[in-house]
């Protein structure tokens, strides 16, 4: 597939107003994404699992435009108006115009909320760009001449979220899912995010994650920032190679719920990331003290206990602590008892593997 089969044949359906709501989640990616090129097209393939309680709502409200000169649009967060935001969606609607040409028609209201926190460190883009994407897909498809199959409905929307935030195309479903092209993964795209194809072992189903808040302040260098370190940087090609053969190793371990071949790929995979980071030019650490003494604590748990607890990071302090369904309670007494102390105000949230989007 390419970029062509997203522009859509001519509408024939007129609306004059509505509205549309999605929820849609975070993911927490297991082999991360770093770099990018053109627009929005990942240096390497990555997977994630998608999670569930942590989501963003978001309901659309459209009516025909009375000039349709610019777009045109507001957002509320939590009921409030965020004219902060408004930057990114003027971006995003210019990027994805081409594909669902009916932004212009109409003025939108999009009211949108998280279940985490604002200012709690977890990515919202991924859960937030997704639920517009989907939002507008669904106004698409009452536009559209022809039936749209829910197959490509999906595809589609991963489309679209990608433009808005590379990593949010894997939220559209659950609960593993694969972005960028891979050899061994058939059916895999740069374009959009696919289900992970292979069969997986019980050990990773309802795979837990709880998110220890370890700074929720605002991140002193975006992704987007990150992301372009690596057009220049000495590491990047051997770092892309890494991620793809990280990936090829994860398949069977997936199938056959090797844990411990599991923990070791994450965790090097969320080191090399912030590794990436610490070898930029200019040079950049997110991880903080406390991020640092959790990791050790995880690892001196681990290794007393032979608990099969594990930690990835994203581009942040947080630390998403990953462990087995099984080891639910155990798990939860430790971090209730030895990993709190270093959260920003003894917060986490936690979560678990989530099947993606739904509509409201
Ligand atoms: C470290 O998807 O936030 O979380 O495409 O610029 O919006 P943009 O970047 P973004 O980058 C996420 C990076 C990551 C790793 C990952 O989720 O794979």
């Amino acid at each position: 597939m390419t970029e062509a089969h997203f522009i859509p044949q001519p509408y024939t359906k007129t609306l004059e107003n509505g509205s549309v709501s999605w929820q849609s989640p975070s993911n927490i990616a297991l082999v991360k994404y770093w770099g990018k090129y053109g627009e929005q097209l990942p240096k390497n393939a990555s997977i994630s699992f998608t999670l569930s309680n942590c989501h963003t709502k978001t309901t659309l409200s459209f009516e025909k435009a009375t000039s349709t000169e610019d777009f045109q649009f507001e957002v509320y967060l939590d009921g409030k108006k965020e004219e902060g935001f408004e930057p990114k969606i003027q971006k995003f609607f210019e990027r994805i115009e081409r594909y669902v040409p009916f932004l212009k028609d109409y003025k939108f209201k999009i009211e949108t909320s998280n279940s985490f926190p604002h200012s709690s460190g977890i990515a919202s883009s991924a859960s937030g760009m997704s639920a517009l994407a989907l939002c507008l897909l669904s106004i698409e498809k009452q536009l559209a001449s022809e039936e749209i199959s829910k197959e490509f409905f999906n595809k589609k929307a991963s489309f679209l979220a990608r433009l808005g935030s590379g990593s949010a195309c894997r939220s559209i479903k659950g609960p593993l899912i694969v972005w960028g092209k891979h050899a061994d993964i058939e059916g895999s795209s740069n374009l959009f995010g696919t289900k992970y194809p292979f069969e997986v072992h019980d050990n990773f189903k309802n795979y837990q994650d709880t998110i220890l808040l370890v700074d929720k302040g605002e991140k002193q260098v975006s992704s987007t920032i990150g992301h372009n370190l690596m057009h220049d940087h000495p590491f990047s090609e051997q770092r892309f190679q890494q991620a793809n053969d990280n990936l090829s190793k994860l398949i069977p371990v997936l199938k056959e719920g090797n844990i411990s071949k599991f923990i070791k790929i994450i965790e090097s995979e969320a080191l090399s990331l912030h590794a990436m980071m610490m070898t930029s030019m200019p040079y950049f650490i997110l991880m903080k003290p406390n991020t640092l003494e959790i990791i050790n604590r995880i690892w001196n748990f681990r290794k007393e206990t032979k608990s099969n607890v594990c930690f990835t990071l994203d581009a942040g302090a947080n630390v998403h602590v990953l462990y087995p369904e099984a080891e639910k309670e155990t798990v939860s007494t430790f971090i209730e008892a030895e990993l709190k102390p270093f959260c920003k105000n003894g917060e986490y949230i936690h979560d678990q593997t989530g099947n993606g989007s739904t509509t409201l």
